[in-house]
């Protein structure tokens, strides 16, 4: 039994100990928000923050993790409300979306570290692999971000159809996740 604290949410995984963090997630937790890319710490499609810092949660087995703080995209915040949110909204960011929450994470990571990150600190944070070639608008998102957190330049949050933001951010215990 592994217990973890998701999106303020304990949680005990009954699961085998050496399983990645990635499949916990999304496979025990049912927080399909943190995405498979490649499995091999290549591309971050799977990045989730861990005790402050961006991890690529396919390569952690949740038996490192006992006890451990973390935050998925679902837990970023509950109205999609966070700076980095916003920012991705106004600089439509977003081409297929795969990328998105592992960027996004990496992002709200930099910014707590950093209020006013450099184009090459952005792209040293956020070494992520992106088919769709959005890096140029992550680098406008990321320091939109900043200013917003600096006190302007805010949207308003724009949730998906269909799926009230309270849901979203919900940690949905499922299987062999018990709270
Ligand atoms: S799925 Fe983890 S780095 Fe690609
Ligand atoms: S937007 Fe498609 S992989 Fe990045």
């Amino acid at each position: 039994m592994t217990s973890l604290i998701i999106n303020g949410q304990p949680l005990r995984f009954d699961i085998d100990p050496q399983t990645p963090l990635l499949w916990a997630l999304r496979d025990a937790a049912n927080l399909t928000g943190t995405k498979y890319g490649c499995g091999t710490g290549d591309c971050g499609a799977c990045t989730v923050e861990i005790d402050g810092h961006a991890i690529l949660s396919c390569q952690v087995s949740i038996r490192a993790l006992e006890g451990a703080f973390i935050t998925t995209i679902e837990g970023l915040s509950n109205d999609r409300s966070h700076p980095v949110q916003q920012a991705w909204v106004a600089e439509n960011v977003t081409q297929c979306g795969f990328c998105d929450p592992g960027m996004i994470m990496a992002a709200s990571v930099l910014l707590k570290q950093n209020k006013n990150p450099s184009d090459a600190q952005i792209d040293a944070a956020l070494p992520h692999v992106c088919p769709c070639g959005v890096l140029p608008r992550v680098r406008r998102a990321v320091k939109r971000a900043a200013a917003i957190m600096a006190g302007s330049g805010g949207v308003a949050p724009v949730p998906p159809p269909d799926i009230p933001p309270a849901e979203a951010a919900r940690a949905v215990p499922a299987l062999k996740a018990r709270p």
